[in-house]
């Protein structure tokens, strides 16, 4: 199958692209350089001439704090505006559009976390700019195409959008898959930066002791445990919708230096604090764990991080 990666010089894009080649399929790996995805009329002439049967989107703006302070029409456009012009391409070449979200869209006061169907409730502008490209997509959907979605109750305003006008042929079947704390091998984009793990790996090196936020409890998930799900899920052919993927189990940041430490053997002391020792710009949800209730969850976070750490 001709697959369409975009961020494919991210951290998960480059799972993907990796995922994907070694079984089979054709990969074809854009990220800014090849296609900037905010311009609408080269993503609709570009993605019109390479015609694939699925486009997955793995890029995104992430700067959290950033977005609060100084970038946020920035993280509009690319994690909303844009997220709406792949949608709307891949409806007009009859692809299969996967795009990925975040647990933060999430409040963050359920302390067993959320399903599918919680109402997103988005405190931060990263977080309103991803809840916005889920919105677009949603607003976009099929109307044949099967889903049990409803477009999810918001509390905030959103823009009403025109919908785009579809002929019989264009509609959208999309994965809206919501993941989160992604780790493994860092991006090698301009804006790539290092992921927690390898923050970790490299402060630990340096430092006797550390102080860790013991609060924010959310999944780790490995980038290559996603990317194989995520060829499953579109190889299995399920229906249209929101999915969660996280690995199982959950902690605080300083419950996970403390396994990352452990299993590399690193002899750091580590002190739990509040979050508000370390305070920044854009709020955090403190329970954000993704309860998967379509699919299995993936393995444990331990196992996998096991399992990266040894690939470095
Ligand atoms: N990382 C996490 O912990 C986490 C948690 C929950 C959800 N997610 C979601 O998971 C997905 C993958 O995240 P990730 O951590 O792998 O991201 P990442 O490493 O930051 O990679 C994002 C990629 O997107 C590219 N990009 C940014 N703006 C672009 C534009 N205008 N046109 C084309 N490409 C552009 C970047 O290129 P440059 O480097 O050149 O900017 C980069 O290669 C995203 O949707 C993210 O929101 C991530």
């Amino acid at each position: 199958m001709r697959i369409l990666i975009l961020g494919a010089r991210g951290m998960l894009g480059q799972a993907l692209a990796l995922e994907f080649s070694h079984t089979g399929h054709e990969v074809i790996g854009w990220d800014r350089a090849d296609l900037d995805i905010t311009d609408r009329e080269l993503v609709l002439e570009k993605i019109n001439a390479l015609s694939p049967r699925v486009i997955i989107n793995a890029a995104a703006y992430n700067n959290i704090d950033k977005a609060e302070t100084e970038d946020g029409k920035l993280a509009f456009q690319i994690n909303a505006e844009a997220v709406w012009r792949l949608a709307e391409a891949s409806a007009r070449v009859g692809a299969l559009f996967a795009h990925y979200s975040t647990d933060y869209v999430f409040h963050g006061d359920k302390v067993e976390g959320y399903s599918e169907a919680d109402a997103p409730d988005p405190q931060s502008v990263y977080a309103k700019s991803k809840f916005e490209g889920e919105h677009r997509i949603l607003s976009l959907r099929g109307e044949n195409e099967v889903s049990d979605e409803a477009i999810p109750k918001q509390k905030h305003e959103i823009a009403s959008l025109p919908m785009v006008a579809r002929n019989d042929g264009e509609i959208l079947k999309y994965y809206l898959i919501r993941t989160s704390r992604l780790f493994g091998t860092a991006g090698i984009g301009d804006g790539a930066k290092k992921g927690f793990v390898d923050v970790m790996l490299k402060l630990g090196r340096e430092k006797k002791e550390l102080d860790l936020v013991d609060e924010e409890v959310s999944s780790p998930t490995y980038v290559v445990d996603l990317a194989r799900a995520t060829r499953e899920l579109i190889e299995s052919g399920a229906p249209a919708g929101i999915y969660h993927r996280t690995n199982a189990g959950a902690c605080t940041w300083y419950e996970w230096a403390k396994k990352i430490f452990e299993l590399s053997k690193l002899n750091v002391k580590l002190n739990p604090v509040l979050a508000d020792k370390f305070p920044r710009p854009a709020p955090r949800p403190k329970f954000s764990k993704l309860l998967n209730t379509k699919l299995p969850f993936l393995r444990s976070w331990e196992e996998a991080l096991a399992e990266y750490l040894v690939t470095l």
